[in-house]
């Protein structure tokens, strides 16, 4: 079936949709200019090791290469803008309200960026900082203000020396337990899900398109490359996200 034809089949299994579920991954960015993780050449994790700088045992290590290379990634986010892949999806959820759940495990906030609303960021925000222990005086997270630490590479705590990091989900930690919790719920309720520019190596995000399919929801596959989803899908869409969403899902 040429795209053209599949993208018309897929529009009218949405038509049928009451609910429709959204797993975004890295790939919904590249045509923003944002690098995936798995793509050869282009991927991060073609050249460099998540070990190394996507784990709490890499950080507690090399603090400040690791805080670097997050900053680097943030200010690139300054430069780059939602494509037109974002924006169908968000031009979507504001003609059909309550319709369409976008759950991303993508940390750029590009989805918010576009416009959509009540995204799941299962793998926490680039934007965002955390403290990286418990407060030793037990004053709580919200007592503490991050952005009142001392300024540093990574920035500290001036009474305890508690770091700063990066509010994502590093490999070996726990998902936000809420947006998680979500992120089933809307899995096990859609009608169909459309699974875009992700790989599918990474559970339990990709646990979420098994988990629809096996609550029978229909399962679209939008990637220019195989993933490890495409197995699960009815409908495969091979192209890119900005090309491919905006016709999917003019209605
Ligand atoms: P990957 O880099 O693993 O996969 C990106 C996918 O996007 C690949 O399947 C590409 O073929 C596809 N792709 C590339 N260009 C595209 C385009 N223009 N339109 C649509 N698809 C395109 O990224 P993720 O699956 O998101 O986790 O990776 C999952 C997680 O692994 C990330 O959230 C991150 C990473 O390690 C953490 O940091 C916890």
């Amino acid at each position: 079936m040429s795209l053209s034809a599949s993208i018309l089949a897929a529009r009218q299994l949405l038509q049928e949709a009451a609910h429709i579920a959204v797993l975004s991954g890295a790939g919904i960015s590249a045509e923003s200019g944002v690098p995936t993780f798995r793509d050869a050449q282009t991927g991060l994790w073609a050249h460099l090791r998540p070990e190394d700088l996507a784990t709490e045992d890499a950080f507690r290590r090399h603090p400040q290469r690791v805080w670097d290379w997050y900053a680097e990634r943030r200010a690139s986010l300054a430069e780059v803008q939602p494509n037109a892949g974002h924006r169908a999806l968000a031009e979507f959820q504001h003609r059909h309200p309550g319709r369409l759940t976008v759950i991303t495990q993508n940390v750029d906030g590009l989805h918010q960026r576009a416009g959509s609303t009540g995204v799941l960021a299962l793998h926490g925000s680039l934007a965002a900082d955390r403290w990286l222990d418990p407060c030793p005086a037990g004053r709580g997270p919200t007592a503490c203000d991050v952005a009142r630490a001392d300024p540093g590479r990574p920035p500290r705590c001036a009474q305890c020396g508690n770091w700063v990091r990066p509010a994502v989900v590093w490999f070996g930690e726990l998902l936000p337990e809420d947006q998680l919790r979500q992120a089933e719920q809307a899995a096990s309720r859609c009608d169909a899900m459309l699974v875009v520019g992700t790989a599918g190596a990474v559970y339990p995000a990709a646990g979420l398109a098994h988990q629809a399919r096996a609550a029978g929801a229909r399962l679209i596959v939008v990637n220019p490359h195989p993933s490890e989803l495409d197995g699960l899908a009815q409908l495969r869409l091979v192209g890119g996200a900005a090309q491919v969403l905006p016709p999917l899902l003019d209605f």
